[in-house]
């Protein structure tokens, strides 16, 4: 039996009343011989009982300086066990405890220094998405640690206030690791930011909600499931690792800030009676105004803020819905995205801490301009390679120069789904295929989807530290994808350092490579 008919088999169990998780419309139609995956609904199925976790602050020693604090931040990765489904105690990773990580906080100019231990049977690493600092101490596949050692990046906190998260990227093994339960947010504070009027208590009206789906086998252990063509898809939605979550709300006004942290599903999350809410910041801080919205999609790695108003007494669900990956039927239904799941409770108190106005203008947001790009590099994904190779930690694949803008076109050029994620910098979009960005893709991002046949043009700068022997990573942020290799490698430069570097030539370059930019005809 195929891991995918154990999958199916399972999941008919499961419709006949094993789990208290109901499945709708699941089909096992045959297709040649492989199983097809239809979508499915957990509307109104989910038996919303536990309180939501609210991942610890994490607590540095520090040191305050004149122009910023050093923070030291003690973080070791362990195994451990969690309750989280009735069928037993599941066995996870986490840091400085059983499952997922403390959160991390800390304001701009700060010095952050983490001494990071890995407890773990198997080496791993720590990366901080979305964070600008040095190479060295960006915890990629370049930053392994070894079971029993330690780890101890340092850098200056140089950028807005924002969402960030940390999680593993050992190459190969970062679908696993994250899924055993290694992730945490990282949040920025900045001056900025905190003269606005907004919800910033932390766990109480300013709420972390990281969102990832998993499998529990009939002892509640977690199942590494098929990955088919895009990685493991869960069938149960955690939030802070808690399964059929229920948040009690006690403000009027409550910020979420949502982190898609699955390997494989997208997510469109809106709340089931169609409320709007203001979405205030994407990946890499506040967008320059609020946007008012009924839905958000989130790909694998993406962050949204926003801002959702409640009643006394009253409840609500936040659902993610269908999703336009722009993908065929089957692959939809193959990557999840036709699912409309269930995710969190929410229940508001008799009486709620008021709202005060909603600020009109959040932050004023300098747009990179095109005039100003030196560079303009093409990225071709497609059958888990980028332009035509595969991961190689050995290889360079592009070289930056610091103080430089460059243009990245990127362009997903098959039917799978993809996104793409930049280490060390914040994106700003110019545009997604003939359109500019919609505004909740206009801010500063690290992350962005790539629907099939559509070229995205990304603009950044490159600023400060500079290596020409460690890189940075550029990969697909489904976990599974990147593992298999659709990964590739810069170094930023110091200038006149460009011709120190030994990178590897285009393969576009002697005519076999990947073909001009697309869109291309579907
Ligand atoms: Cu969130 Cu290279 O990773
Ligand atoms: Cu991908």
């Amino acid at each position: 039996m195929s891991p995918a008919d154990r999958l199916l088999g399972r999941r008919h169990v499961l419709r006949l009343g094993v789990s208290g998780l109901g499945l709708a419309a699941l089909g096992a139609a045959g297709c040649g011989s492989a199983p097809v995956r239809t979508a499915r609904s957990t509307v109104g199925q989910v038996d919303f009982r536990h309180a939501l976790h609210i991942p610890p602050l994490a607590e540095p020693t520090r040191v305050q300086g004149d122009d910023g604090a050093r923070l030291t931040f003690d973080l070791a990765a362990q195994e451990g066990r969690a309750h989280i489904v009735d069928q037993g105690e599941t066995r996870t990773w986490g840091i400085n405890g059983d499952h997922l990580g403390p959160t991390l906080r800390a304001r701009r100019g700060d010095t952050v220094i983490v001494r990071f231990t890995n407890g773990l049977s198997e080496t791993t690493t720590l990366h901080w998405h979305g964070m600008h600092l040095p190479a060295e101490a960006d915890g990629g596949p370049h930053q392994m640690v070894e079971p029993g050692e330690s780890w101890e990046p340092s850098w200056r906190i140089a950028q807005p206030a924002a969402t960030l998260w940390y999680h593993p990227h050992p190459h190969g093994e970062t679908e696993a690791h994250v899924h055993r339960g290694i992730a945490g947010l990282f949040l920025l504070d900045d001056d900025e930011e905190e003269a606005l009027d907004l919800p910033r208590e932390y766990g109480v009206d300013d709420i972390p909600v990281i969102v990832q789906d998993r499998t529990f086998d009939a002892q509640g252990q977690l199942v590494e499931t098929s990955h088919r063509n895009n990685g493991m898809l869960g069938e149960t939605v955690l939030v802070n690792g808690t399964a059929d979550p229920v948040l009690e709300v006690s403000a009027e006004r409550t910020r979420l800030r949502i982190l898609n942290g699955s390997g494989a599903r997208s997510y469109a999350f809106g709340f089931e009676d169609g409320r709007t809410f203001a979405m205030i910041a994407s990946d890499g801080g506040l967008l320059p105004a609020p946007v008012r919205m009924e839905r958000i999609m989130l790909t694998p790695g993406e962050r949204a803020e926003i801002l959702v108003d409640m009643e006394p007494a009253e409840e609500v669900v936040l659902r993610s819905f269908p999703q336009d990956l722009g993908l065929t039927r089957g692959m939809a239904d193959s990557t999840g995205s036709g699912d409309e799941l269930d995710i969190m409770l929410l229940r508001a108190a008799q009486t709620l801490r008021p709202a005060s106005a909603l600020p009109s203008i959040l932050a004023r947001l300098e747009a990179l301009e095109e005039t100003a790009a030196s560079t303009v590099r093409g990225f071709e994904l497609r059958t888990n390679r980028i332009n035509g190779r595969s991961m190689d930690r050995g290889r360079i694949d592009e070289v930056v120069t610091a103080g430089t803008t460059e243009i990245w076109e990127v362009w997903n050029d098959h039917g799978q789904p993809h996104n793409v994620h930049i280490h060390d910098v914040q994106f700003q979009i110019l545009s997604v295929g003939a359109e500019p960005p919609p505004p909740e893709l206009a801010g500063w991002k690290d992350t962005v989807y790539l629907p099939p046949h559509e070229r995205v043009r990304l603009i950044m700068r490159f600023s400060d530290y500079t290596s020409t022997e460690i890189p940075y990573m550029y990969h697909c942020h489904l976990l599974w994808h990147e593992d298999q290799g659709m990964m590739g490698q810069f170094v930023v430069v110091a200038p006149g350092e460009e011709d120190d570097v030994d990178v590897a030539p285009r393969l576009g370059d002697d005519g076999s490579g990947p073909r001009e930019p697309g869109p291309h005809g579907h």
